[in-house]
């Protein structure tokens, strides 16, 4: 048709006129000429119309041209938290989760044709300490276990690269059959490699705050999510995976990124999976942006979104919280996340609490903004913001263990949605440092099983409520609970 129309009147009646239409008298012959002509204009612009309009308007990104079709996830997709609670530490709670070293322990055994890891750093044996630790035990296992697999199995390692940190565990593995590739993001970003994942058989993955450093099995509070038998969602982290194993061997970020590394799946457009029998929408975002291949959500605006889609509570759990940039001069002020809780607290009333860690290393400026952010809670007004602060007690034993016996965890749960993450909650970790987390919306019919938000809200609320927990206000001496150390103390 498209050639027909594009052939003059009388051209065309040439090449008819010698053919069937010949027998036909010529007036009726140009009516019927005109006939076919007409339709054939309306099938051209119906068919430009089809190419060029029905792809945007079924998709609002654009993106289902070329990803295909948004495949129906039938996998029987299974969702675990898991956590490392410190030695000692006892709660007066039913909120037990199985621990992440028997979560690795059991991904390892599990494992068949390929691990995928993507780390910060690896210290996972105790003699980074000089001590005698016998708590490292079960880092020591993971590497041994770890070890035998590289000789198994197809075991690939993105470490965030290290200024002088000796590499021994990374050796070790590299030695029984690895393969290590250390990510520059100093040099691509001026941020780390902060995300910890694994990738297990394309099947299985675990995502969550523990690094690979044996103090996160049993001297520091974590938690993570293990999901099981779920190829769709394994695939959609395995983009984020190949993206640092990309930039393993590269020096530059590519800009667009290739469209093998692209996604459907994100905050307007989840994986629609079955977790637990349980339909749910679920997405990863990734941080920082420049690491977002097409349709990724950016870590920050996953945040903003499950913050701004709460309508009764925003619980949010993490180490760190600064509404500045913390590792950047000159100094810079931050807010984008600060400004998204006293919002929805304004303007919708929702109840806002941050379970906040310290430890000897805590930025002390963190406190002032905290107690701001504290500050916005007055009945009369509505206005429902809280703050405490999470402090892991210490032993005159275990204070001999560097950076241990702290809160570690990156997580958010609101009435609607739970937000398992990798990174700490300053600008830095959203604009330059490499992390990445699971967003799980799930909208079941609450009275009969318990969701994934739910068992988070339960934890959320045994740490909030347990004695380890202090409020945070204005004469809250900060020094004296945090053990801040006297060097830092200048700053206070
Ligand atoms: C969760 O899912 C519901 C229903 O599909 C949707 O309206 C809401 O925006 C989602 N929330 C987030 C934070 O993605
Ligand atoms: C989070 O912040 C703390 C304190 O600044 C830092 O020690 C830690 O490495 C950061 N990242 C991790 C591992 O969560
Ligand atoms: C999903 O099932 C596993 C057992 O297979 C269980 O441990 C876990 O708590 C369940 N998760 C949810 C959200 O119910
Ligand atoms: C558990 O309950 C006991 C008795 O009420 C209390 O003394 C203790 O502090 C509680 N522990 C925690 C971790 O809240």
């Amino acid at each position: 048709m498209n050639r027909m129309s594009d052939i003059p009147y009388e051209k065309m009646a040439d090449v008819e006129s010698s053919n069937v239409e010949s027998h036909l008298k010529p007036q009726k012959y140009y009516r019927c000429l005109l006939i076919v002509t007409c339709l054939s204009t309306v099938l051209l612009v119906l068919f430009v119309l089809q190419t060029l309009l029905v792809p945007t308007a079924t998709s609002s990104s654009g993106l289902k041209v070329h990803l295909s079709i948004r495949d129906t996830c039938t996998d029987p997709c299974r969702i675990v938290l898991v956590e490392s609670i410190p030695e000692g530490l006892e709660f007066n709670s039913s909120a037990t989760h199985p621990s992440i070293y028997q979560t690795w322990l059991n991904l390892i055994s599990d494992a068949q044709s390929s691990l995928d890891i993507a780390s910060f750093y690896w210290t996972l044996t105790n003699k980074d300490t000089g001590t005698h630790e016998p708590t490292a035990d079960q880092g020591e296992r993971i590497l041994q276990e770890l070890a035998q697999l590289s000789q198994r199995i197809s075991v690939r390692i993105a470490v965030n690269k290290q200024d002088s940190q000796t590499q021994n565990d990374l050796q070790l593995l590299i030695d029984s059959g690895a393969d290590v590739r250390t990510v520059n993001m100093r040099q691509l970003t001026s941020g780390v490699l902060h995300t910890k994942f694994w990738v297990v058989d394309k099947k299985h993955i675990y995502i969550g705050s523990a690094n690979m450093d044996w103090r996160s099995l049993t001297q520091v509070k974590e938690l993570g999510a293990a999901v099981y038998d779920c190829s769709c969602l394994a695939s959609d982290l395995g983009k984020i995976f190949e993206a640092y194993w990309f930039l393993g061997q590269s020096k530059t970020i590519p800009a667009p990124w290739p469209s093998q590394y692209a996604t459907a799946y994100n905050k307007d457009t989840p994986m629609q999976l079955s977790l637990n029998g349980t339909d749910s929408g679920v997405y990863l975002s990734s941080s920082p942006p420049s690491l977002c291949a097409e349709g990724r959500t950016s870590d920050l605006q996953s945040i903003l979104s499950v913050i701004n889609d709460a309508q009764k509570f925003v619980y949010i759990a993490v180490m760190n919280y600064l509404p500045t940039m913390e590792f950047s001069t000159p100094k810079k002020y931050w807010a984008d996340i600060d400004t998204a809780l006293r919002r929805v607290a304004f303007e919708r009333r929702v109840r806002v609490r941050l379970l906040i860690s310290c430890w000897s290393s805590s930025s002390p400026v963190m406190f002032p903004f905290l107690r701001s952010l504290a500050s916005v809670h007055d009945t009369k007004s509505k206005l429902d913001i809280e703050v405490k602060i999470f402090i892991v007690p210490v032993s005159p034993s275990q204070k001999e263990i560097p950076f241990a016996r702290v809160n570690h965890n990156k997580y958010m749960v609101t009435d609607k949605v739970a937000y398992i993450g990798t990174s700490n909650w300053s600008g830095d970790y959203f604009v330059n440092t490499a992390g990445s987390a699971l967003v799980v919306n799930q909208t079941s019919d609450q009275f009969v099983v318990l969701t994934v938000q739910q068992q988070l809200q339960a934890v959320f609320e045994r740490d909030w409520d347990s004695s380890y927990s202090t409020w945070l206000n204005h004469d809250t001496n900060v020094k004296d609970i945090c053990r801040i150390l006297p060097s830092q103390q200048e700053e206070l």
